[in-house]
């Protein structure tokens, strides 16, 4: 079944979207981050805390591989559900690779997805995730969902098990067609969340049946 996480570093949210059960773990990048009051290894370890042992996704800042390593690194020791987020590129492939050997190996998703050629080569260097950004594909006229079906295809006639998390989700119907071409996780913003959980008939149908059971109560004929 499709995983929903959440995407979002606001405390406020993630304790509202957790208390729904539906949330299987969470991404940030930096603009969430720098959203936040709150100092960012507090809210690292604060975030990774409310999530438990589901999947917290957060991102490196540095450009070159060494310093994605490094960062990656320092990130993974902060809590043990942390995946670190690695931006899709040549520096970003050698640092998921070198992540990967040894002892100790971190958990990647590759971000900033744009194509099936950067997502092959994101699993090929050892991601667990990667990360096809929809909105930002559909934002210059291209199909973004289009690109996680093909990635599906592709990893599929590949055996490839990297998972696709359908990333930058601007409205509720980016998250059912993701589901449907087989996205195994969407990264939902709360707003988005929110939106998936109402339709304005659900709203219209629970004040009907309340009115009907006070005209009831008062004796009224119920009609319809
Ligand atoms: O998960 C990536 C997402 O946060 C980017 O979304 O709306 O900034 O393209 P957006």
């Amino acid at each position: 079944m499709v995983q929903i996480y959440l995407d979002s570093a606001n405390l406020q949210e993630i304790e509202e979207a957790l208390s729904w059960g539906v949330i299987s773990g969470l991404t940030t990048n930096p603009t969430l981050m720098c959203k936040e009051a709150e100092p960012f290894e507090f809210l690292v370890k604060k975030i990774c805390a409310l999530m438990e042992t589901n999947p917290v996704s957060v991102e490196v800042l540095s450009t070159i591989a060494e310093g994605m390593v490094k960062e990656a690194r320092h990130l993974a020791n902060q809590a043990p559900n942390v995946v670190v987020k690695i931006p899709m590129g040549v520096e970003g492939l050698k640092a998921v690779y070198r992540l990967n050997q040894g002892e100790e190996k971190v958990s990647c998703n590759v971000t900033l997805v744009f194509s099936v050629n950067q997502a092959l080569l994101a699993a090929r260097a050892g991601a667990a995730y990667v990360s096809p950004f929809l909105g930002r594909l559909d934002d210059i006229g291209w199909d973004g969902v289009g690109l996680v079906r093909e990635i599906i295809e592709v990893f599929t006639r590949q055996g490839i098990d990297t998972r696709i998390i359908a990333a930058s989700i601007r409205h509720p119907r980016h998250v059912h067609e993701a589901a449907a071409v087989g996205a195994h996780i969407a990264t939902v913003p709360f707003s988005v969340l929110k939106q998936m959980a109402r339709h304005p008939l659900t709203d219209i149908g629970v004040e009907r049946f309340l009115a009907d059971w006070d005209r009831a109560r008062r004796g009224e004929e119920i009609g319809r």
